[in-house]
């Protein structure tokens, strides 16, 4: 499980390591040699409460509440914004990034109402392009031609972009960290949200109505929910579902 959560002092050492990277120098605008200081200052502006709502940005902790990496959204135009992230180099391949793109990406959908959240990387960043493809984002085939300032220069670049309704389709996954509804509950789940009766749901999924009753009970426990309604509301607070 991984968690989103403000930067802190606390946090300098791993982040001064995690910044000293090799891969982080090549893929990244990050300060190469990246020193204490660096991580020191990063922290100061990140944290600044008028900047923070221009580029939210997270650490990535695990349940130790350890530094793994940060993520952050970067407002472009009204109604969307940038994904940047990365991850400590020995906790690579674990899928948190992964986790904390689509945690990241819900958050900005949920609270900052965006539409469209982009990403972009310098052509032959594999495992950015894999992060993103993994979270729900179109990666496009083609080539935007110096579409990123990387060192001071405009790089050819890869890029995508992740509507609202992709992050659902993605949802299947770890992003909602309470207990997993299933495939079939999910439908069920998404059939609630259309306002369909318990009979309703049972033909369209060709099931009988006591199944759909058996699956609404497991959702409501799931959830945890004490009614249909606050399920459904649930469910597309957390991206599980969506209203239709
Ligand atoms: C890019 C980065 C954040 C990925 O972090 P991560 O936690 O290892 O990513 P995940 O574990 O969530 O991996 C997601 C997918 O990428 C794939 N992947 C990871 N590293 C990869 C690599 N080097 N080449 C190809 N695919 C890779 C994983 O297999 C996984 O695919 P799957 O879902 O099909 O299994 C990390 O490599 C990093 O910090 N790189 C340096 C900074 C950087 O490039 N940031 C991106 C700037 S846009």
């Amino acid at each position: 499980m991984v968690l989103l959560r403000l930067p802190e002092p606390h946090d300098i050492r791993t982040l001064t390591l995690g910044g000293q990277d090799p891969e982080v120098a090549r893929w990244t605008n990050l300060p190469s040699p990246y020193t204490e200081q660096d991580a020191r200052a990063w922290i100061m502006k990140v944290t600044n409460p008028v900047h923070w709502w221009d580029e939210p940005t997270w650490v990535i902790a695990d349940t130790d509440d350890r530094w793994c990496g940060s993520v952050h959204l970067e407002r472009e135009t009204e109604g969307s914004a940038r994904v940047r992230f990365l991850v400590a180099p020995e906790l690579r391949g674990r899928g948190i990034a992964t986790r904390a793109v689509r945690l990241a990406c819900r958050w900005g959908f949920s609270s900052l109402r965006l539409n469209v959240i982009t990403w972009r990387a310098l052509i032959g960043n594999e495992a950015a392009r894999a992060v993103a493809q993994a979270s729900g984002f179109s990666v496009h085939n083609q080539i935007m031609r110096r579409g990123l300032s990387h060192r001071g220069q405009l790089m050819d670049c890869w890029f995508a972009d992740l509507v609202p309704e992709d992050l659902i389709e993605a949802t299947s996954g770890p992003v909602w960290s309470g207990p997993q509804l299933t495939k079939r509950e999910r439908e069920v789940l998404h059939a609630m949200a259309a306002g369909l009766s318990n009979r309703d749901i049972a033909e369209s999924l060709n099931i009988s109505e006591n199944t759909v009753k058996n699956h609404v009970r497991s959702i409501l426990e799931k959830l945890p929910a004490k009614s249909r309604m606050e399920a459904v509301v649930k469910g597309v607070q957390e991206g599980i579902t969506r209203l239709t």
